[in-house]
């Protein structure tokens, strides 16, 4: 049973069903090399088969349990692909103001080394100081520079506070299997470990460990998010242009980035799903941006960004085109109430409710976008389930390998992270650059 429905009547005056038509007998080949792995980055395929080879959650599901008894406060520690999956999850599926709600039975979560920043950690640190910490480093390279930046301190300061054993029953590492010096580390001090499959890049990697233990300790359903993934797997696995959505998205941004649409833009109607269109934007960027192509991948947040961006879109350079993100159903409903004296003028909106309103500008903006020359095309969401998720998740990475097959690129590695590396560890002074 498909959660997400992919609705393309406007992108009609800008791509022809024709042209999509078209495009099935390269949309095969790439479907092949997809499943037989005889394309670029064959090694890292791994994510295809994620949802049907998941036996059970029993054992990120008894880890969670451990940590969520004895913390108030969880932090991720990880970057890009590393804790991106499990920061969209949570926003997805949890109160929009988590931490603040009280811990709902689990612990409020944190993210760490996601960046250098002196203060942002400093921050983190104060806050976290009077509470019960335990946190979860992820790093499939175990090498990653912030990251274990951010780990040593955290280390360092769980070790004052609990002492070396103490700590140790509240640190979590999933890395590799074998390599990588946090995997020597957590052998070492004998850390719980999760494995991230070899197979496995690290912006495909939401449905390992990786993205499934911290949304575990958020108190997030993984079966159930497993099973729509798995759903996901069934749908999105069919070579049919017709029949596979994410395909055909695939296919309709080939075609508009052939045509000059070179930006893509993520275009939500929900909070909840910021760090969805961050999840996202990495996927894609990192996945498509190399050999001097690929479509730029952009999110705005309305209607709040309908008041700063929404002028650039309505009437700017016309390179881009836009994928609206609808959740069709909200948890709770709030209706519009009535004023006796009608001040604001808003008493033809009572009794309406925010869905609708919202929906109307969404089908307001759609149209707008398309006479102002911009392509569109909606996803739209069946609600905020897990298991909506769970397909959302596999609808988005099979999309964006066929997008880059369809371009020609390696959709699995990313070679140009590394130059800024070089140059860091250069001006630090790190042996041997
Ligand atoms: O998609 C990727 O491979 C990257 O974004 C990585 O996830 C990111 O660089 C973090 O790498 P690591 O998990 O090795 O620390």
């Amino acid at each position: 049973m498909s959660n997400l429905s992919l609705d393309c009547e406007n992108l009609k005056p800008f791509v022809s069903d024709e042209e999509v038509n078209k495009l099935q007998s390269e949309v095969s080949l790439c479907h092949d090399s997809l499943e037989q792995g005889s394309g670029k980055g064959a090694d890292y395929l791994g994510w295809l088969r994620l949802p049907s080879n998941f036996s059970d959650s029993a054992e990120i599901d008894s880890a969670a349990d451990s940590i969520r008894n004895i913390c108030e406060a969880f932090i991720v520690v990880g970057i890009g692909g590393s804790y991106l999956g499990a920061r969209a999850g949570v926003s997805y599926l949890n109160s929009s103001f988590p931490n603040q709600v009280g811990r709902q039975g689990g612990p409020e979560i944190y993210f760490a080394g996601q960046n250098i920043s002196s203060d942002y950690h400093a921050d983190l640190f104060d806050l976290i100081g009077g509470r019960d910490v335990c946190l979860n480093v992820i790093s499939k390279s175990g090498t990653t520079t912030e990251p274990a930046v951010a780990f040593r301190l955290l280390k360092q300061m769980m070790e004052k506070k609990y002492g070396s054993a103490g700590a140790r029953d509240r640190i979590v590492v999933t890395t590799d299997s074998s390599r990588g010096a946090l995997k020597s580390l957590a052998d070492e001090l004998g850390y719980k470990t999760f494995v991230i499959p070899d197979d496995v890049g690290g912006r495909y990697s939401v449905l390992t460990p990786v993205g499934l233990f911290p949304m575990a300790v958020a108190g997030i359903n993984i079966q159930e998010l497993m099973e729509g993934a798995r759903q996901g797997e069934k749908l999105y696995s069919n070579p049919s242009l017709e029949q596979n959505d994410a395909y055909r998205y695939a296919a309709q941004r080939h075609l508009l980035y052939q045509k000059g649409k070179t930006t893509e833009i993520l275009a939500t109607f929900q909070p909840a799903f910021h760090y969805l269109a961050d999840w996202w934007k990495q996927l894609a960027g990192e996945s498509e941006g190399k050999n001097l192509q690929g479509i730029f991948p952009a999110s705005v947040e309305l209607t709040s960004d309908l008041h700063s961006m929404g002028q650039w879109i309505q009437e700017g350079q016309r390179n881009i085109f836009e994928t609206f993100l609808i959740l069709e159903s909200s948890r709770r409903q709030l209706k519009i109430p009535a004023f006796k004296n009608d001040a604001d003028g808003l008493n033809y909106l009572a009794g309406e409710t925010l869905d609708t309103v919202n929906e109307k500008a969404w089908l307001g903006t759609a149209s707008a976008h398309k006479e102002g020359g911009v392509p569109n095309m909606t996803l739209k969401i069946k609600d905020r389930s897990p298991t909506s998720l769970g397909q959302i998740f596999y609808f988005f990475e099979r999309a964006v390998a066929m997008t880059g097959y369809l371009n020609g690129v390696n959709p699995f590695d990313q070679p140009g992270v590394e130059f800024y590396k070089k140059n860091m560890f250069k001006l630090l002074g790190k042996p041997g650059f």
